[in-house]
């Protein structure tokens, strides 16, 4: 169940939400911390009030209300009288909880008390303790809400609630922040009562926080069946990339068993440790990429020219790590040109331009590096025999094709070009300029290139050429090309970018 919450400033508003929550969530939780002018029995008699849950929360709580104790336990009663489905009070409030059972008990009443514990700061070590503490006080639902500080306090989240159902108690528990984002995404599969998820139009940005129709129509959280594989991202940060939407929608697509999650991770040894046994495959992003190298089984002739990973796949043998990466960019330009005997200069020596030499030489082209650093530019070229360019001599260069592989011209920075002015001054056409930037795909060195006569290939392309490969390694599908733009293109538009 996904309990969709909102929290209103008056009546009005109160019920202007309340509609949206409904229709969009299995349960509403209603904050009603804030409304001066609260009329329960009205919302009693306008809603389902069976699938509402009444929250009153304090300042000290990480809520707003700033009356006293026994203020704020009057509308929980009354929503009680009135008979919803499920009124929530924190466990701090010994006297309002105790008062809330003895009331359910005299009045016979249906109302589910949930008793709830939340934590701002961390995933506290004697959360077992805090459970054990709560669970004989007479509450019909155990809510334990933690803060998450390492990817690693999910699977401490997921025990707890493997432990509570033992113990034949409903709880809810997730965490918080955004590396706790994967608990509110999987509890439900691990077996808590309900997960909470801000409504989509609502400006709710807290961290972790998954709108209710991602979690619905991305990570498909109310359909999927509960034996689904994991696949996911790992690296720091994660959250700017758009492969939790397009391979999330594949295997809708496709009605593949799988969930993608991001997990943003500090230390990667420990997340392997933890988590070596929960996924099936993984996508690989900074800092990473040649970080996971002794923790594979057996990489690829490619991948390990390249020295980077950027997916892995676990199969009988163990944890395989392949590069994607240059096959993505190969896919983009050899959608408008062909490689073969072509000059190509590649701007950058990073991660990307690594992998993109390697798979340039591959299919036979003529390979040049220019690096801002120099010695990163004398490194690779000593290991695939390219020519260096000096980074100050790349606008005279005589290539056929040029490769963007550093940084310039992405998100904040799209204003910037990699080339100089001079560079476009000239009849570009017969040339084949190749942007590996995809935030925005219409980069500035593309639109001052196509400008000029030159053929364009952009890194969305790319993107796709190197999730398709991904995904076709672990699903064994070979996804549409059709399918994949349109939801790359979707997920970028989601994004903003
Ligand atoms: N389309 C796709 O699917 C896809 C996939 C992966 C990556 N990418 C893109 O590829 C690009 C590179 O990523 P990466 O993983 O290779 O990063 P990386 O390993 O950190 O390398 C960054 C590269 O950019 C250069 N650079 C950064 N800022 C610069 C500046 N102001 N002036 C000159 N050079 C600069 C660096 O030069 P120094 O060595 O001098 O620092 C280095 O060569 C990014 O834009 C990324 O979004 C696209």
């Amino acid at each position: 169940m996904i309990s969709a919450s909102i929290m209103p400033t008056s009546q009005k508003e109160a019920i202007y939400l309340l509609e949206k929550a409904l229709a969009q969530g299995d349960l509403a939780e209603l904050r009603i911390d804030l409304i001066q002018d609260l009329d329960i029995s009205e919302i009693g008699k306008r809603f389902d009030k069976n699938r509402i849950i009444v929250t009153n929360r304090k300042k000290e709580e990480g809520g707003l209300f700033e009356g006293s104790e026994s203020e704020r336990v009057l509308p929980l009663i009354e929503a009680m009288e009135e008979g919803f489905g499920f009124i929530d009070i924190e466990v701090s409030s010994k006297e309002n909880l105790e008062t809330l059972i003895s009331k359910k008990f005299e009045l016979n009443s249906k109302t589910n008390i949930i008793s709830s514990y939340h934590n701002f700061k961390e995933t506290p070590s004697t959360i077992k303790q805090i459970f054990d503490q709560m669970k004989n006080q007479g509450q019909d639902v155990i809510k334990i809400v933690g803060f998450a500080n390492d990817i690693s306090d999910n699977l401490i989240i997921r025990q707890l609630i493997h432990n509570a159902i033992a113990d034949k108690k409903k709880i809810i528990s997730f965490l918080m922040g955004e590396k706790g984002e994967i608990s509110r995404i999987l509890c439900n599969s691990w077996g808590s009562f309900t997960t909470y998820a801000p409504l989509n139009d609502q400006n709710n940005t807290a961290p972790g926080q998954v709108p209710l129709g991602i979690l619905k129509d991305v990570y498909r959280i109310s359909s999927i069946k509960n034996d689904f594989d994991i696949f996911g991202l790992i690296g720091n940060p994660v959250k700017e990339s758009i492969g939790y939407y397009v391979h999330n929608k594949l295997f809708s697509y496709y009605d593949f068993n799988g969930i993608y999650l991001n997990f943003l991770v500090d230390d990667l040894s420990k997340f392997m440790n933890g988590f070596k046994g929960e996924f099936k495959g993984l996508c690989v992003t900074m800092p990473f990429k040649e970080q996971i190298m002794p923790y594979l089984d057996e990489v690829d002739e490619m991948a390990l020219k390249i020295g980077a990973i950027n997916t892995i796949k676990k199969t009988n043998g163990g944890l395989f790590g392949t590069n994607t990466d240059w096959l993505g960019a190969l896919y983009s330009i050899e959608k408008v040109t062909k490689i073969k005997g072509k000059r190509v200069l590649i701007l950058g020596a990073g991660g990307t331009g690594k992998a993109i030499a390697f798979g340039i030489e591959n299919n036979g082209g003529e390979l040049m590096i220019s690096n801002r650093s120099r010695k990163k530019a004398e490194d690779l070229s000593k290991k695939i025999g390219a020519e260096i360019v000096p980074w100050e001599d790349r606008n005279d260069a005589n290539f056929d094709i040029l490769v963007n592989a550093t940084k310039i011209g992405m998100g904040t920075g799209r204003d910037d070009c990699p080339m100089d002015e001079k560079f476009f001054d000239k009849d570009l056409s017969g040339i084949t300029i190749f942007d590996a930037v995809y935030s925005p795909i219409n980069t500035k060195l593309l639109q001052l290139s196509e400008k000029q006569g030159a053929t364009v290939a952009n890194g969305l392309d790319m993107y796709i050429g190197q999730a398709m490969a991904q995904f076709e390694l672990w699903t064994g599908i070979k996804p549409s090309i059709e399918k994949m733009e349109q939801l790359s293109k979707e997920a970028l538009k989601l994004r903003g970018a």
